[in-house]
């Protein structure tokens, strides 16, 4: 069977996916793109284990229902916790956003010393850590969760006084432990590159997951052959999220840099 016209599932947490949504479209824009945000259920990243997995088994069978022929966690928190434990259940790929960062802030440290800003969860799974040594266990790791930096943005506030302070304040430590690449763990960092570019400086690489994760989302599907070959017709981005508020569309569409004409609610 030829799977190739079928769409790309991506889900998060929430909102914040639209980042990597985003990028993806950038890179693959003849894709359709079915997007599930579990906006009912948000914020993931100060969940347990249990939940975020459960969470996360919930979200793949509802894109599998939709016919996906690839799911990529665009969620930190869901990627850190529950791929390693859910990928094995599945027939298609099932990409997170972590390894490919991984790989990437691997390649571009020189002096060996890598910072990693997430959720609570994220931080607290190791997860960077374990998959950085895997590649090289001469390299030291610096996580540091940001719990404040998702309602920042998700308030707009991406610039200005107050967002360098907070920024600076969490960054502290990772700057006097020189690090010279830093993972932006988080569907929501992105947002605040310009604020996190100036504290850390320019000598620091920023890492942005969710471009690496749509690098690999194309690597993948070439190497599985199905890439989609035809020009679509209709909208290419559909959105399905379990509490349809205002809010979603507003914030998303500042999130994905345009507009958002397809949002469904889907009850349980
Ligand atoms: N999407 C989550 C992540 O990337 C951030 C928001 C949340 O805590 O759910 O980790």
């Amino acid at each position: 069977m030829n799977n190739n016209s079928h769409p790309i599932g991506v889900f998060d947490s929430g909102v914040g996916g639209l980042t990597v949504a985003k990028e993806l479209r950038k890179l693959l824009n003849q894709e359709k793109i079915i997007y599930f945000g579990d906006t009912a259920r948000v914020p993931y990243g100060n969940k347990s284990r249990e939940t975020i997995i459960k969470f996360a088994l919930e979200s793949v069978l509802f894109l599998l229902k939709q016919n996906v022929k690839l799911v990529l966690i665009a969620c930190n928190t869901s990627s850190s916790i529950a791929l390693p434990v859910i990928r094995q259940y599945f027939r298609i790929p099932i990409i997170g956003v972590v390894n490919p960062a991984v790989r990437e802030s691997v390649y571009a440290t020189r002096n060996r010393r890598i910072g990693v800003i997430g959720t609570r969860a994220t931080i607290s799974s190791k997860i960077y850590e374990q998959e950085i040594r895997r590649l090289d266990s001469t390299i030291k790791v610096f996580a540091q969760s940001c719990p404040l930096f998702v309602p920042l943005v998700e308030e707009g506030w991406w610039d200005g006084e107050v967002v360098e302070g907070i920024v600076r304040s969490y960054l502290l430590p990772l700057k006097e432990n020189k690090i010279d690449t830093l993972i932006l763990a988080c569907t929501h960092y992105p947002l605040l590159k310009k604020v996190i570019g100036k504290v850390m400086g320019e000598n620091v690489v920023l890492i942005d997951s969710a471009r690496e994760a749509a690098i690999e989302v194309k690597k993948i599907l070439g190497e599985e052959n199905l890439l989609c070959l035809e020009k679509r017709r209709g909208e290419k981005l559909v959105c399905f999220v379990t509490d349809k508020s205002e809010s979603f569309k507003k914030i998303g569409e500042k999130f994905l840099g345009d507009k958002i004409k397809e949002i469904y609610e889907i009850k349980e």
